[in-house]
């Protein structure tokens, strides 16, 4: 859930939390997610899984833990839905999206090119690669396939959804407002909703960077990993990064986040631009 403004809880009713619970909590994300809990996000994780608890009427964390355990089915998804972080936004990191556009230009034209978003949160960052593909290639149809994939199945109900406030549009240009949205009106005042052709170039999907088979058999041109391996250790970065490389098309680039480096990987991705890498396969 991604809002830490709305960490706290104010709920009124408090949930005893020890160290136990904290490490169980943990080692269950770690094992599901891949996700890597320090420790200090122990508020956050008190805060975000009292809702669930209070959610399922349980009185407390051992409680909780043992039904996502013992039930999956039941509350496993929502556990991990709790737990992700889903900060993002329009054009974030925009130097990438200069990028993308120059890679885009530079490609033979013909055939159809894929695209992935592999951490695709709540949405903005696909839409963000479907309109700079209709921008690079001067028209609404660009032949741009953009897969968009998330673990958690709340971020991607607003991704599919595609309506926003006002405010996540603030910064764009007049013009991409007009080309690329709908204002809303009566009871949609105050949001805006992306426009049906960008709709059409992005296909939503639920995956899991930490299964062994993500059962992809497209060539990517351009993979989008921004601010997801930022929750890994190193180890889990690496077989994620192995099971990802093979999957670019020759001459294809890998995109990171700022504060995401892959030193301990160069064996598999070699960087070619800021936080931009290419497969070290590709660079022989
Ligand atoms: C901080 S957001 C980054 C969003 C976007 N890529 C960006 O840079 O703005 C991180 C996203 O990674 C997703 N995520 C976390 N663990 C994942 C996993 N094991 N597989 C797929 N997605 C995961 C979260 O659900 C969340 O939406």
């Amino acid at each position: 859930m991604a809002d830490p403004a709305s960490e706290r809880d104010t709920s009124g009713i408090s949930f005893e939390f020890n160290d136990r619970d904290f490490r169980r909590a943990c080692k269950m994300i770690y094992a599901r997610a891949g996700i890597h809990l320090a420790d200090h996000k122990r508020d956050m994780v008190y805060s975000r899984l009292s809702r669930r608890i209070r959610a399922l009427g349980l009185n407390s964390f051992a409680d909780y833990l043992d039904v996502v355990e013992e039930d999956p089915e039941r509350e496993e998804q929502s556990f991990i839905n709790a737990l992700t972080t889903n900060l993002t936004s329009f054009f974030r990191e925009a130097h990438h999206f200069d990028a993308l556009r120059e890679q885009l230009r530079k490609l033979p034209r013909g055939d159809v090119i894929d695209i992935w978003c592999c951490a695709a949160s709540t949405g903005e960052e696909p839409w963000t690669l479907a309109i700079t593909a209709c921008e690079a290639f001067g028209s609404d149809t660009p032949p741009v396939r953009i897969l968009a994939t998330d673990i958690d199945t709340n971020a991607l109900t607003t991704a599919t959804t595609a309506r926003y406030g006002n405010d996540r549009i603030a910064d764009l240009s007049i013009e991409r407002k007009r080309r690329f949205f709908l204002r809303g009106s009566g009871p949609n005042e105050g949001l805006v909703s992306v426009k049906p052709f960008l709709r059409k170039l992005v296909e939503f999907r639920q995956l899991n960077l930490l299964s062994p088979d993500y059962g992809l058999r497209q060539r990517f041109t351009a993979i989008f990993c921004r601010n997801v391996m930022i929750y890994f250790d190193k180890p889990t970065q690496y077989e994620i990064l192995k099971k990802v490389a093979p999957l670019l098309a020759p001459g294809g680039r890998f995109y990171a986040g700022h504060s995401e480096s892959f030193a301990h990987a160069l064996d598999i991705m070699q960087p070619c631009g800021r936080t931009i890498y290419r497969a070290a396969s590709d660079a022989r």
